[in-house]
């Protein structure tokens, strides 16, 4: 049987194209077991999974969780609003005390960039990272990955645009390590003051305007404005950044060949997508979220091969 190549899934970076391919195929197969009347298997009994969020979170949260269940796991939540965090207790500590209750793995979201990998030096549990602040979110980019493949097939020679605020964006680096792993060509699209420079020594283009970027692509990553991350004003209103940079359906009715239109949600109602193109034809939004269950169960699954 194939393996995956590392015991903790902390970026996509780090990870190779045969990891990738395997955790994409893996996951195919168990869209299919999640769509039978009978969803659950047996793959994972005896083992237990902490899931461990210091951020807020709806669907990977939630999705982490039934992935867990499907796969017979049992599962114990943290969260860090309520915990002995609030008291001083650090992340180790926090970490360590979860281990000592026998549990074999850790799904943590940390809005520190570099939390899980610090932990990985740490611990013995495997480690999934299920969002570091502005540094990496992997298992989004796999979703992302296998439902622009449903849609489009393979993605080796597709132009995938990657739209927003890319500078405060996990999603969008995890895509674009994952998608240029999978052959796709990459270009991002935003406010200038939105895009990190550091975009050329990854290869990744920047296209300046919406029109120019929904003309190009094969698919359109929209990307939510994370105000919350964001310590300057970089931009001088949402009202603006929605007339430069938002999609609306006319946009996408008006486009020469139909594209693909994703969201990693939470979506920012018209503001980056209007509600006419986020819930029309064009968008593949909650077909993400339906796979994002089978992407992380394939996950789990491959990591506790490891073990
Ligand atoms: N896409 C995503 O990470 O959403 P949540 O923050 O709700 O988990």
């Amino acid at each position: 049987m194939q393996e995956l190549s590392s015991r903790h899934l902390l970026g996509i970076k780090n990870i190779t194209e045969n990891d990738i391919q395997l955790i994409l195929h893996t996951a195919k197969e168990f869209k299919e077991v999640i769509n039978r009347p009978i969803k659950k298997v047996p793959s994972l009994r005896d083992i237990t999974i902490a899931n461990v969020f210091f951020e807020n979170s709806t669907r990977t949260r939630l999705s982490f969780e039934l992935a867990e269940k499907r796969l017979s796991a049992d599962t114990i939540n943290f969260s860090s609003a309520g915990s002995s965090v609030k008291k001083g207790e650090t992340l180790l500590d926090t970490v360590n005390n979860i281990l000592a209750m026998k549990v074999d793995m850790i799904v943590m979201r940390h809005s520190s960039p570099g939390a899980p990998h610090f932990l990985s030096n740490k611990i013995k549990a495997n480690i999934v990272n299920a969002g570091d602040g502005t540094h990496e979110h992997p298992t989004q980019a796999l979703l992302d990955a296998f439902s622009m493949q449903e849609k489009i097939g393979d993605l080796a020679g597709k132009r995938i645009a990657i739209i927003g605020d890319i500078l405060h964006s996990r999603v969008a680096l995890s895509n674009i390590f994952c998608l240029q792993k999978l052959g796709a060509d990459v270009r991002v699209c935003g406010p200038k003051t939105l895009i990190p420079k550091y975009l050329t020594d990854l290869g990744v283009q920047v296209i300046d305007t919406v029109q120019e970027a929904l003309a190009w692509c094969d698919v359109a990553n929209v990307l939510r404005i994370q105000l919350e991350r964001q310590q300057l004003k970089y931009f001088p209103s949402l009202r603006e950044y929605s007339i430069y940079y938002g999609i609306n359906k006319a946009m996408l009715d008006a486009l020469e060949k139909p594209i693909v239109v994703m969201h990693p949600g939470p979506i920012n109602r018209g503001v980056e997508l209007s509600s006419d193109a986020a819930d029309s034809n064009h968008a593949i939004i909650l077909d993400q979220v339906e796979n994002g269950v089978a992407v992380r169960m394939a996950v789990l699954y491959l990591l506790a091969q490891k073990n």
